[in-house]
């Protein structure tokens, strides 16, 4: 970081669920703790830190739980929980079926948010609430800021990416729509402020930044999805598409199709839902 700091964080690191890779809960929070601390180091005095994580509903919705409550050493301060909705889910006919991603949003300091972008493309439908507003009855839509919801703390409008989409990343199985990430990126970040993620994958909040002109610093521990953070970075900038949809960041490598070298678009164009016994 040089001693710069960011001002917002976007954790999306892996949930100790068997299709990652499960570890002992007390090794999983304890590792938890320290990427925390790395963060509260690197973020200004007024910033914002957004964690995904998951919570595995058949063992004590851990490490959701655990890692709510371990958060309270810091001196971030709980702000919502948010759930967003997909589009396919998982489960058994006796169950609830599982749809949802849980993002957390902690704040230190008094960051800016930035109501705009909480603005979805889904009109109001619901009217009611009446009011009396200077002598007058009014109903919501007159008193409303705009004709469209607010995406509030229930987000039903991100399409979950699937190998169909021009963002879809082959090969990286835990991909982040950049619906979600711009949203993020433009409520608690301005022009130029510097975003930090820890666990970049397939580069979902590098291009997020590129995109609305912030700076991003990010890693990833596995060199491959480093190199494919980076490509997507340089292809989006020489192209501007977001991702490969039926291609794939190794093409220059591998050739697809005939002999000449590995059909690797054969192998990875589908998306494994590797959290997702059976799907619907
Ligand atoms: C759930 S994915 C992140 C997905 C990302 N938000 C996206 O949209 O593509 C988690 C990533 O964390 C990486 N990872 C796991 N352990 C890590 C560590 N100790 N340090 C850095 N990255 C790690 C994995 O290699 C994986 O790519």
């Amino acid at each position: 970081m040089d001693d710069r700091k960011a001002t917002l964080a976007i954790h999306d690191p892996p949930y100790n669920l068997v299709a990652f890779e499960e570890r002992p809960l007390d090794s999983f929070m304890e590792w938890c703790a320290q990427w925390v601390r790395n963060t509260d180091r690197v973020l200004s005095s007024d910033s914002s830190l957004y964690v995904w994580l998951g919570a595995d509903q058949n063992d004590g919705f851990q490490p959701l739980a655990d890692f709510m409550l371990m958060m309270r050493q810091f001196p971030f301060r709980a702000r919502s929980f948010i759930t967003m909705r997909n589009q396919r889910g998982y489960g058994t006919q006796k169950n609830w079926m599982a749809v949802r991603q849980e993002l957390l949003y902690y704040i230190k300091g008094n960051p800016a948010f930035n109501v705009d972008a909480e603005y979805t493309d889904i009109p109001k439908i619901l009217r009611g609430y009446y009011k009396e507003v200077n002598g007058e009855l009014t109903e919501n839509l007159q008193r409303g800021k705009s004709d469209t919801i607010r995406a509030g703390n229930v987000w039903v409008d991100v399409q979950q990416v699937f190998y169909r989409m021009e963002e879809n990343v082959s090969g990286c199985y835990a991909q982040k729509p950049l619906k979600s990430t711009n949203r993020i990126i433009k409520a608690s970040s301005a022009t130029g402020d510097i975003v930090i993620d820890l666990f970049a994958h397939s580069g979902t909040t590098l291009l997020g930044a590129e995109i609305n002109a912030r700076r991003c610093m990010t890693m990833d521990i596995d060199p491959i999805y480093c190199e494919i953070t980076i490509r997507r970075l340089e292809r989006f900038r020489r192209t501007g598409r977001t991702g490969w949809q039926n291609g794939h960041a190794f093409e220059d490598e591998y050739v697809c199709g005939g002999n000449d070298g590995i059909d690797l678009a054969d192998s990875i164009s589908t998306k494994p839902d590797m959290a997702q016994p059976s799907l619907f």
